[in-house]
Formats: C-alpha cells, structure tokens, sequence
C-alpha cells in the first residue's frame, strides 16, 4: 500500500513542525496507514527525559529518534519525525541509516519567529535568559538539499501540506490515488 520511510522535519523552534507534521500525520491516518508520529516535545518526555540542549544531548535525542524511525521504516510504517534537529552531520549520519529519507526544512527568520514567539522563549533567549537557545545563541546548520523546503513565515499551511503530500507521491512513497 505505502513504502516505510522516514518524513524528518527539521527547523528552529516555532517554525511550524509540529503543526505541519500533525497535519500530514492525520491525513496518512484517514488514508489508512500505518504511521506513528515522534513529536520532539513528546520525545523529549519519554525517550530523551532528562538530556539537555548541549551539542552532545542534542545529537543524542535526534539519533535516538532516527534509531526508532529507522525500526519502524524498515518495519513497513511511515515515521514522521518534527525535533529541531540542528546539526547537519547528525542528521545526514541518520540519513545514511535508513533508506527512504525525506527531508523537510522548515525556514523562518529569527525575526518572524521573535514575533509570533508562541512559547515565550525567543523573549527570554533574546534577554540572554536562555543559553544554548537555538538560531539565538546557539547553532542551526540549515539543511542543503533538503527534498523539500517550506518558507513557513509566508507560505499559508493548507499549501505546505498539498506540498508535502505531492512530493511522497512523487517519490512513489505512497499510491497516487491517495
Ligand atoms: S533538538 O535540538 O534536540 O532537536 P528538540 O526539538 O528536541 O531539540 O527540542 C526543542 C524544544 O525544546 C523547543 O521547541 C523548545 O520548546 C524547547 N527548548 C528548551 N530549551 C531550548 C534550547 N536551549 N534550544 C532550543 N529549544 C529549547
């Protein structure tokens, strides 16, 4: 019916993962298959309780999410994964582990996302409240060949979403007929 793969959403705090990644998550589900969603903050909960923001937690958490992604993909399901994932090298380590991999750079400028500041945390890493705040004080490697970018800060989510859906079929990831 569908390939397993891996569908890694990448991106700065606020960028628009986790919205996008649940839309995408809900629409696999009415079309029936199988999918499980690794949300960062739920990661962060239960499989990485207690890692921290440094260079060496972080990689550890996004490798742990791209052990559990590379199970379930060669198990047959769809992973969606929706953690900043900052470092480049981390990510094209778990990249190279699992087969089918696809990519999704959510970009926003700091500026935009200082301004919506959903969490209130740009505030406080602005104030120099946060260390080790990504995109602030802390760093982001953007993706360079992502398969796909979405420019979140002025592309509306209804149309990210047909994009994304598109490309699995493109890529023959899921039936064209979905
Ligand atoms: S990752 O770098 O290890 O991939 P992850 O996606 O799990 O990050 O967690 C990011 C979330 O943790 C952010 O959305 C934010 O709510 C929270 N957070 C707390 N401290 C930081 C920090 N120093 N840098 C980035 N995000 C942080």
């Amino acid at each position: 019916m569908h390939k397993g793969f891996a569908l890694w959403f990448t991106g700065l705090s606020g960028s628009g993962k986790s919205t996008l990644s649940e839309r995408i998550h809900k629409r696999l589900v009415r079309a029936g298959a199988r999918v499980e969603l690794l949300d960062g903050d739920e990661v962060r909960t239960h499989l990485s309780k207690g890692l921290g923001f440094s260079k060496e937690d972080r990689d550890t958490n996004v490798r742990r999410i791209g052990f559990v992604a590379e199970l379930l993909a060669r198990n047959g399901v769809i992973a969606i994964t929706a953690a900043i994932s900052p470092y480049k090298e981390t990510r094209d380590i778990v990249r190279s582990r699992i087969g089918e991999f696809v990519e999704i750079f959510m970009d926003c400028p700091i500026s935009v996302l200082a301004e919506r500041d959903v969490k209130g945390l740009y505030k406080k890493a602005l104030a120099g409240e946060i260390p080790h705040f990504t995109g602030v004080s802390d760093p982001y490697e953007p993706p360079v060949n992502p398969e796909l970018r979405v420019d979140s800060s002025s592309e509306k989510i209804a149309v990210s979403e047909e994009r994304v859906w598109q490309l699995l079929k493109d890529r023959g990831l899921i039936p064209l007929s979905w």
